[in-house]
This record gives C-alpha cells, sequence and structure tokens, in this order.
C-alpha cells in the first residue's frame, strides 16, 4: 500500500539528485516544496515552489514527506580539515535543525526519508556488503553515521525514517560519470589503482524512483542502499566504460595512477576512489524495487 504523496518537502533539492526527484514529484501530483539557501535563484518546474532555511516549521508541518539531500559536494574540492569540517556539518547540523523543527510542528510529518552514502561501509575488495553490514573507520563513515543519528532522532516523536545510502550515481548532467568518461574518450582510460575496489553505482533515474518509493511506501523504515544490485571493480567498471565507447585502455601499472590519484586529490583519493565495497541493496530489493537499470552495460549504454 503506498501512500498519497500531497505536501513533500525536499532540503537539498537543486542538486543532482533533487532536480530530477523534484519533477518527478511534481509529475506524481505533490506540491513541492523546496529549501535551498538561495530561495530568489528560480529554475524549479512549475508546480515547485522555494522556501529558505528560515521558519523550517511552518514549511515542514502536515507535509506527507520530508525528504532531505542537503549537504557541500564531497568530491569538489580536496580535504583540507576546514573542508572536512563543512562537509561534516553541512549534513549533521541542517538535519538537526530538519528535525528539531519536524518536532515542534503541530503536526509532524509523516516521513523522513534522508540521504546517506555507502562510504558508511567498510572498504573491501572482495566480499559484497549489505545494508546488515558493519559501518567502516575513516572520514567519510563517520559522517555517514553521525548523519544517520540525526535523521534517527525524528522516529523518537513517531516520524517513519527511511535512510538512503547512496552510492555513485550515473548521470548524463553531472556526477561522477562525465569525469570518469573524458580520459577514456581522449584514449586516456585505465582503472585507478589495483583496480579490485568495488564501485557501487546507480543510475539517477533509479535513485530517483527509490527516493519516491521511500517516501510514500509505509514499509521503507530504516537504511536501504541506493545502489545497482551488480556493483563492480573499478578496473570492470573501467572496461564496461571503454567498450560502450569504443576506446582501448591503456595498459598502466596501478601503483602509478594510485600515485597520481593522491598526489591530485589528496586524501578523497584514497576514501572515493582507490577503495571502494560492493554493495547490495538487499532491502530495496526484498521491498519489491525493480531496477530499470540493473547492470552497467544498461545504464552505460542509456547515459553515453
Ligand atoms: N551524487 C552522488 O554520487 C552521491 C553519492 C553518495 C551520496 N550522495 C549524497 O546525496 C545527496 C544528494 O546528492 P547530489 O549529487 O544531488 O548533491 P549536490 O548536487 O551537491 O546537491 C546538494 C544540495 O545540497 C544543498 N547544500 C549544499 N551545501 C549546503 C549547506 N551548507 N547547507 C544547506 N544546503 C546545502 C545545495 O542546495 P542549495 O545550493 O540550493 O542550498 C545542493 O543543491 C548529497 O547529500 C550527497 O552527499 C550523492
Amino acid at each position: 500500500m503506498t501512500a498519497n504523496l500531497k505536501r513533500v518537502v525536499v532540503a537539498g533539492g537543486t542538486g543532482l539528485v533533487g532536480r530530477p526527484l523534484v519533477q518527478a514529484l511534481v509529475d506524481l501530483g505533490a506540491d513541492v516544496t523546496v529549501m535551498t539557501r538561495n530561495p530568489g535563484r528560480g529554475g524549479l518546474p512549475a508546480g515547485a515552489s522555494a522556501r529558505g532555511w528560515e521558519d523550517l516549521a511552518t514549511t515542514l508541518n502536515g507535509a506527507d514527506a520530508v525528504i532531505n539531500l542537503a549537504g557541500e559536494g564531497i568530491a569538489d574540492k580536496r580535504w583540507s580539515a576546514a573542508r572536512k569540517a563543512v562537509l561534516l556539518t553541512s549534513r549533521v547540523e541542517t538535519t538537526q535543525r530538519l528535525v528539531e523543527a519536524m518536532r515542534a510542528c503541530p503536526q509532524p510529518p509523516a516521513a523522513l526519508v534522508n540521504a546517506s552514502a555507502i562510504g558508511f561501509y567498510v572498504p573491501a575488495d572482495r566480499e559484497p556488503v549489505d545494508e546488515t553490514s558493519d559501518s567502516g573507520m575513516g572520514f567519510l563513515a563517520e559522517v555517514c553515521r553521525a548523519w544517520e543519528v540525526e535523521a534517527m532522532a525524528a522516529a523518537a516523536f513517531g516520524v517513519r525514517v527511511a535512510l538512503v545510502r547512496v552510492g555513485v550515481v550515473l548521470a548524463k548532467e553531472g556526477g561522477a560519470l562525465p569525469k570518469m568518461a573524458l580520459p577514456v574518450r581522449w584514449f586516456h582510460g585505465c582503472k585507478l589503482g589495483r583496480g579490485t575496489q568495488g564501485l557501487s553505482w546507480i543510475h539517477l533515474d533509479d535513485l530517483v524512483a527509490m527516493f519516491v518509493e521511500a517516501a510514500r511506501n509505509p514499509a521503507w523504515r530504516g537504511a536501504f542502499n541506493g545502489t545497482a544490485p551488480k556493483p563492480l571493480s573499478n578496473g570492470a567498471f573501467t572496461r564496461a566504460l571503454a567498450q560502450r565507447l569504443h576506446r582501448p585502455l591503456l595498459p598502466v601499472p596501478g601503483f602509478l595512477t594510485a600515485a597520481a590519484t593522491k598526489l591530485v586529490l589528496g586524501e578523497l583519493a584514497e576514501a572515493l576512489l582507490l577503495q571502494g565495497a560492493f554493495v547490495k541493496p538487499t532491502r530495496p530489493l526484498a521491498q519489491g524495487f525493480q531496477f530499470r537499470f540493473p547492470t552497467a552495460e544498461m545504464a552505460l549504454e542509456n547515459l553515453l
């Protein structure tokens, strides 16, 4: 049984995931409010309106669902201590503000669907992980745990909370895919590091559908992996990309690409590119969620 989404608030609804998600909710007939730091910017689909982060309780009161995607871009800049603090607080403090405002609502929203990330898990080269697996060490896992704890606090006053641990989002419009495809197109493609590290990806359309389902289906409660059923290694994904683009790959030794990536990107290279987990979406599949793009070949054929 899915609930009818009449009014939905999307925090951070102006980004890569937010824009098509807002459009999908409008297409379903929902009245969508986008919470943004810049409500005057415009560019939202007809049927959606923008609000700032002030007077939150008025914005949230009586909503059928709040979807929270807000947070500074994890891979936008090198990680200094100051940048790491911004990445953490832009997630934890915004979520805390949302949850406190929900608590103050005369009629709290029915559901909170909060983004998290697969950085939650321990990186592993072979053994797949799912929602039952342990959380890892390191900065990304720390951010994800703190972010999830803030979101789960809403359950204490009766809000249904679903967490979507998002994988590497594949989209035409931005995110990781155009950056990964560029060197392959220009005959400079190669695996990164050993190439055996997991690369758990999801097509943007499937992720949008998963957020919608989590918002409207009362059975979606707790953590769900926002990844496709067939995660690949970095090496296998790069080969699939090269095949799709009809380009050869360079046989560069792994230690060289690892050193170069670390030199350019610093700590985030290790955390995001040179390590990874094979993350399975066990709980979305158990709920009957159907992926339009279950394999990397299908996703890449659609996107490139
Ligand atoms: N894309 C991926 O591959 C990926 C992978 C794993 C997890 N995720 C997570 O999924 C969420 C959505 O991803 P996305 O790719 O759509 O991200 P995005 O394009 O960077 O959009 C994030 C949104 O958050 C808002 N935001 C940024 N800094 C903020 C701050 N300090 N305070 C309040 N709002 C802030 C921005 O909205 P305004 O500028 O309008 O305020 C922006 O539109 C993110 O939290 C991200 O960490 C994404």
